[in-house]
């Protein structure tokens, strides 16, 4: 049974409005009362897959789903995709530009901080045909805080 699932637009290259959909869904964990822990976890992983998009996505979309044991959290875009995963795992690996290195992006660190944050973490990538980033955080145990 899935008790909660909702879904927010991430439109590429937006900066103003860059970051709202991950501070929905902080919002909505903070009034169900989830663990702040758990909420801080998600929140860094939805902020980090939400610029992404933004910077280098296409358009896309921010979902999440609160099942008995679990939060499963999915970002998707339809933009270029990523040329070689293994690589863009790797912590300080970026192809930002230089614009958005004035504004404090392209340290290379977002995907790796989003694998280090969730219990399960996949993506999913082909050239030309956009990107999915699938993140798992279980209730009972949370990562490094326990
Ligand atoms: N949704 C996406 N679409 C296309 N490429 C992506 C996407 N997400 C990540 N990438 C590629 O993977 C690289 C690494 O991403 P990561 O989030 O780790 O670092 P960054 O976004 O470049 O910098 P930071 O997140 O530290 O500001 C990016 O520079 C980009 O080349
Ligand atoms: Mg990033």
């Amino acid at each position: 049974m899935t008790a909660l699932k909702k879904s927010y637009y991430i439109k590429s290259r937006d900066f103003i409005r860059a970051g709202e959909a991950s501070i929905k869904i902080q919002t909505l964990l903070k009034s169900l009362n989830f663990d702040p822990k758990l909420i801080r976890r998600v929140a860094i992983c939805g902020y980090e897959g939400e610029m992404n998009v933004v910077m280098h996505g296409g358009e896309g979309s921010m979902g999440f789903a609160i099942h008995p044991a679990e939060l499963i959290l999915e970002i998707s875009d339809d933009g270029p995709g990523i040329d070689d995963i293994d690589k863009a795992m790797q912590k300080g690996f970026s192809t930002a530009s230089d614009e958005h290195r004035e504004m404090g992006f392209g340290a290379g660190m977002g995907l790796p901080n989003m694998k280090k944050n969730a219990d399960d973490f996949r993506v999913e990538s082909e050239k030309g045909n956009g990107t999915w980033v699938r993140m798992v955080f279980f209730f009972n145990k949370g990562g490094d805080d326990g």
